[in-house]
């Protein structure tokens, strides 16, 4: 505090000492709003501590007041350059804009994920993997021979209107299915053999909620010695309960593939409706999730394999529609025109 009637040196060491913890106070605000409190404190028009100071002047004898009033000027000058300064380097160093929250989490970016179709054909063949099957590939171009002489379809058999594909000329096509995969598997690999071959797929089908013209498929194919029809159904129940739960149900019933003889197709109970039946499994409570059968001896001779020797089965499944049972998709296409706000939904 400046005393009522200071002397000269008690008027100077005050305005020296004023002028320091004014410029002090300024350099110390950490943003506007403590600037403009310490401005009030030091320079306001009402009761400004510079305010006193000027006040104080008229108290000090005349002869004093010479020296006095240049000490308030520097005072003032000292007040005004630190205010000064400090306005301006909290100006350059806040973003204009709402303030920057360095301690706020930033948003995460999805890195991507793999599409539901992988997902499922991953986990089937994980499932398969501890039964002793490995993972093979053939070519989405395929020979005539393959995709239909070697899997026993006689020329012309009406079989194969099902099976209509894109020819690319030169008895070459687009697979219609990746049971051509059995043959060059069992051409390359004596049995005993445990094959999964997933891959796409074509065939002249509409793109509606069940079909797409190109879709994924997922070939199973078991052969050894003395493999019976008890092993297929086994091995597939087996599956269906690991990936659709222990308690799921399953049946089979009579099926024509020209390949596999007999021939059965499997369905499991409605996961959506739980066997009581809805629009998803058209009101059988029953969803058929693929097509089995024991390999036709003639497929096993057309890839050199002794069919009085070794037998096994074979299974096609479609991903696309696990999928859907999976995930509960009323829709085929949504796995292949979603974008990825859609896909993020299940991928992991
Ligand atoms: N290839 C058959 C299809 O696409 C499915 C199938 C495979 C059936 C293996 C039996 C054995 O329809």
């Amino acid at each position: 505090m400046l005393p009522d009637n200071p002397t000269l040196e008690q008027y100077l060491a005050y305005a020296t000492d004023l002028a320091n913890r004014g410029a002090a106070a300024f350099a110390a605000a950490s943003d506007d709003d403590a600037l403009e409190a310490a401005r009030i404190q030091f320079l306001g028009d009402k009761r400004g501590e510079l305010l006193v100071l000027q006040k104080g002047l008229g108290a000090l004898p005349p002869d004093a007041r010479r020296d006095a009033g240049r000490a308030f000027n520097e005072a003032k000058t000292t007040l005004n350059a630190a205010l000064d300064e400090r306005r301006t380097s909290l100006r350059s160093a806040t973003p204009s804009g709402p303030r920057l929250d360095l301690t706020m989490p930033a948003r995460e970016r999805w890195r991507g994920g793999k599409h539901p179709i992988t997902l499922v054909i991953d986990e089937i063949v994980a499932i398969f993997r501890e039964l002793g099957f490995t993972v093979a590939l053939g070519p989405e171009s395929e020979s005539e021979w393959y995709n239909f002489g070697s899997l026993n379809f006689p020329a012309d058999h009406p079989a194969m209107d099902l099976h209509d594909t894109f020819y690319l000329g030169e008895g070459a096509l687009l697979r219609t299915h990746t049971s051509p995969v059995q043959v060059r598997t069992l051409q390359k690999y004596p049995p005993p053999i445990r094959i999964l071959a997933p891959g796409t797929v074509f065939r002249r089908d509409p793109f509606d909620a069940s079909h797409a013209p190109a879709f994924a498929q997922l070939e199973g194919l078991a052969i050894d010695e003395g493999i019976s029809f008890v092993d297929l159904k086994s091995t597939l129940t087996v599956f269906a309960r690991r990936f659709f739960g222990p308690s799921t149900k399953t049946r089979f019933r009579p099926s024509y593939f020209p390949f596999t003889e007999p021939s059965a197709e499997m369905d499991v109970e409605c996961r959506l409706c739980g066997g009581v039946g809805c629009s998803a499994c058209k009101g059988t409570g029953w969803m058929e999730i693929m097509g089995s059968g024991m390999v036709h001896p003639s497929v096993l001779e057309a890839a050199g394999i002794d069919s009085e020797r070794f037998t096994g089965w074979a299974f096609g499944m479609g991903p696309g529609r696990i999928a859907m049972l999976r995930y509960g998709l009323p829709d085929i296409r949504l796995l292949y025109d979603s974008d990825v706000r859609f896909l993020a939904q299940v991928a992991e």
